[in-house]
């Protein structure tokens, strides 16, 4: 029979974010005992770390010892296969981007395997996975929870799910959901002072580390897309892809084909003018111009773009790479409930995760 003293944890993906994970997960173990959590399987693309008799693998070594495996990672239907056959309950951290592990949510929920991630990839995908993800955890009773995949360990998620479940009608949701975003366009066309040239901003993005390797990664579009999605589905709307909305893509069309990203940022230059125009035109009424995502709820429209707002407003004022997300709704009135602060870092990244996981282990 499954111990109930026991929780089995399985992590895919030890960047970034998977680093930061396992830090708290040897802190959340030290601190509660009970129930004992035991990594059982660690993996990156190329290696993994498990035993066939499910022996934990301890914490503090973990990143070393996966460094040192000779091991590949097992096929996700090995791994399925292998969690499935756990003595005790399993919860799945996939700390990945990939959308083949996301396209295995549904068998891991079958198979009674509860999931925790920061990966938007499931739930920003096609609309039949998100059915599919939710069916089977319904049919399975295993638990899925996806707080970090928007606004990192902002509570958004919960929040939203919360004004809904408590019979709260969201009318809009409006935000910045992209540190980068938030970063470029708060240097470029800053409350104070008259900001640098666009092209420039982005260099300097690039250079701090605030950007993909790629910026047109970032300037597409694809990833707030991606973020307003998942916040449409649970507020109701049953959007079918991240792009079957308007999303503006900031990379000039002469250069969405150019080979790399340095020959991108090297060109950017020439289309520095487009970006000014934005900006004046903003200026000349007294605003300032931000790349922003929205959901009206009631015309079931969603778009990702830039918008002009008034200088008082709290989407202009936002500071640094921070994200700010406002969700109107019929109790909060006129004044939305803000949730505001950094929305990406692999701490405050893994703290999302490792929240969902104590909720996970309350309910199974
Ligand atoms: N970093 C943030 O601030 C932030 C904020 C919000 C959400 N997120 C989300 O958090 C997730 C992780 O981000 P990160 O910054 O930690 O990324 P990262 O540093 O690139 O790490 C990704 C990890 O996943 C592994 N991986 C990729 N594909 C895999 C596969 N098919 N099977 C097994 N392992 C695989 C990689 O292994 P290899 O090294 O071998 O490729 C690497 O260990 C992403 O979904 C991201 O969107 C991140």
């Amino acid at each position: 029979m499954a111990s109930t003293n026991q929780v089995f944890i399985a992590v895919i993906g030890a960047g970034g974010v998977g680093k930061c994970f396992l830090s708290q997960l040897q802190t959340l173990a030290t601190r509660r005992p009970v129930p004992k959590l035991s990594l059982c399987y660690i993996s990156t693309s190329k290696k993994a770390l498990f035993k066939h008799d499910y022996t934990s693998i301890p914490y503090e070594s973990a990143i070393n010892d996966l460094a040192a495996s000779t091991a590949a990672p097992l096929g996700l239907t090995k791994v399925v296969d292998y969690l499935a056959a756990a003595p005790s309950k399993v919860v799945l951290v996939d700390n990945t981007s990939s959308q083949d592990v996301a396209n295995a949510y549904p068998v891991f929920l079958s198979r009674g395997i509860s999931i925790v991630t920061p990966n938007k990839k499931a739930f920003s995908g096609s609309y039949t996975l998100w059915q599919d993800i939710f069916t089977a955890a319904t049919t399975s009773g295993a638990k899925v929870y996806h707080e970090s995949s928007v606004g990192a360990g902002l509570p958004v998620i919960s929040t939203l799910k919360d004004l809904v479940d408590t019979g709260d009608e969201v009318t809009k949701i409006e935000g910045v959901f992209s540190g980068t975003m938030s970063f470029l366009f708060n240097s470029f066309a800053p409350l104070e002072g008259s900001g640098g040239k666009w092209s420039e901003e982005v260099k300097k993005a690039k250079e701090l580390g605030y950007t993909e390797p790629d910026p047109r990664d970032d300037l597409n579009g694809l990833d707030v897309a991606r973020k307003l999605t998942i916040l449409a589905r649970l507020a109701g709307l049953p959007v079918e892809s991240p792009t079957s909305f308007p999303v503006q893509s900031l990379i000039p069309k002469e250069l969405e084909s150019v080979a790399s990203g340095d020959e991108f940022l090297q060109k950017l230059p020439e289309f520095d003018s487009q970006m000014e125009e934005t900006k004046a035109a903003a200026q000349k009424q007294g605003k300032v111009v931000r790349f922003v995502g929205s959901i009206d709820v009631a015309t079931k429209s969603v778009k990702v773009g830039l918008e002009m707002f008034d200088r008082s407003h709290p989407i202009a004022a936002l500071k640094g790479s921070d994200n700010i997300i406002s969700f109107y709704t019929k109790r909060y009135g006129s004044n939305p409930l803000i949730v505001q602060g950094a929305g990406a870092g692999g701490d405050v990244t893994a703290m999302g995760v490792t929240s969902d996981l104590l909720k996970v282990l309350s309910q199974i």
